[in-house]
Formats: structure tokens, sequence, C-alpha cells
């Protein structure tokens, strides 16, 4: 399936099980005899949301927003929008936001200035990938399954236009796919 769109396989589901798992540990050391809140921000992180959050062996909540920052193509549009807010407070909970990619950085910027205004406990970042190449705003993430070139990735919850969230494994996006005049020239 998906044999022209995809260029190449970047983490298969092996390598994918064995980095969320670890990122569960580091988590459950860090947070050993506490309570988490995990905020899985979708629609992109909820694949990996899913399976971090049974890797982590602490008290855990669970709770979901939704921002856009993204149009329907490859580069971001610069604004942050909230779409869905999450369905309980977080003051004086610790806070873990989960994010499939940090890219520009603005989504997460943006989303967690927001919430360190509700007085939450703690607060912090786990993405399961970041590219801190493409940074346009001074952001870093607190745990990050993987760093990654400035290549369009899609494939274990990241989209290309809505599709491919459902590749169980992370891939490239063949560029013709979203630079048709390619195909054209060669
Ligand atoms: C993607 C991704 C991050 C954000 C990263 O979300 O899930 O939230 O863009 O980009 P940034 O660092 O440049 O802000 P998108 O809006 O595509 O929504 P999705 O999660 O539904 O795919």
């Amino acid at each position: 399936m998906y044999e022209k769109e995809i260029k190449r396989v970047l983490f298969t589901k092996e390598q994918i099980a064995a980095r969320v798992k670890e990122l569960g540990e580091e988590i459950s050391r860090d947070y050993a005899g506490e309570s988490v809140t995990m905020v899985c921000t979708l629609r992109g992180a909820t694949i990996f949301f899913a399976d971090l959050v049974r890797e982590i062996k602490c008290d855990v909540e669970i709770d979901f927003v939704a921002c856009s920052s993204y149009g329907s193509g490859t580069t971001t549009s610069g604004e942050v929008k909230m779409q869905k807010d999450l369905s309980s407070p977080i003051e004086g909970k610790n806070v873990i936001v989960v994010e499939d990619i940090i890219d520009t950085g603005t989504t997460l910027l943006a989303l967690t200035r927001l919430l360190k205004t509700r007085n939450p406990k703690s607060l912090k970042v786990c993405s399961f990938l970041d590219k801190p190449s493409r940074r346009k705003v001074d952001f870093k993430g607190d745990y990050i399954g993987f760093e990654i070139e400035n290549e369009f990735v899609i494939g274990y919850g990241l989209d290309y236009n809505q599709k491919f969230r459902n590749l169980p494994e992370v891939c490239i996006l063949a560029p013709e796919v979203y630079m048709p005049d390619l195909n054209k020239a060669l």
C-alpha cells in the first residue's frame, strides 16, 4: 500500500515501540510517587499518546486539546488556534503535553504559554519527533523520541492532507506527492 507515496521507511514499528518504552520508563522514573495528567494534542499525537501512556507506571489521567497551526499544505501558517480546550482544570497538577512533532515550535510555544496561566504544579512537553532545523521560535521539548532532518514525515499519527496517519511506521513522503511538478520534470 502507498508504494508511490512513500520514499522510504524512517522508523520501523519495532524501533518506535522500543523508543516509546524508553520514554515511558523515563517519565515513570521522573514522576515516581506522583500523579500526572497526560495531555494529547489532537490529532497527530493520538497514536503515540495511546502507546506512551501504557508505558507509564504512575497514576495517569488523560485529557485532550486541539490546536491548529497548519493549512492544508506542508508549511505552517504561523497562526495558532485553540479548537478544543481541556475538559478538566490543571491547577496544581503535573502536566505533560504530548505532541507528535515539534517543527517551527509555534504551536507548543503558544499552547504551553496558555497552559502555564492555569497554574499547573509542573508543565513539561513530550514530543515523538523533533525537527530542530525548522525552529522559528525559541522552544525546547523535555522528552523527545527522535530528532529528525527536515523531511516530510507521515505515519504513526502524522498526516499529509489528513492521509497516512494509520501507517504503523514513520515514513518519508515522496516529494512528488506534495510537489506534483516534479513528476513533469522527470
Ligand atoms: C502539527 C503537529 C504539531 C504542529 C507542529 O499539527 O501535530 O501540532 O503541527 O508544528 P509547529 O511546531 O510548526 O507549530 P497540525 O496542525 O498539522 O495538526 P494535526 O496534529 O491534526 O496533524
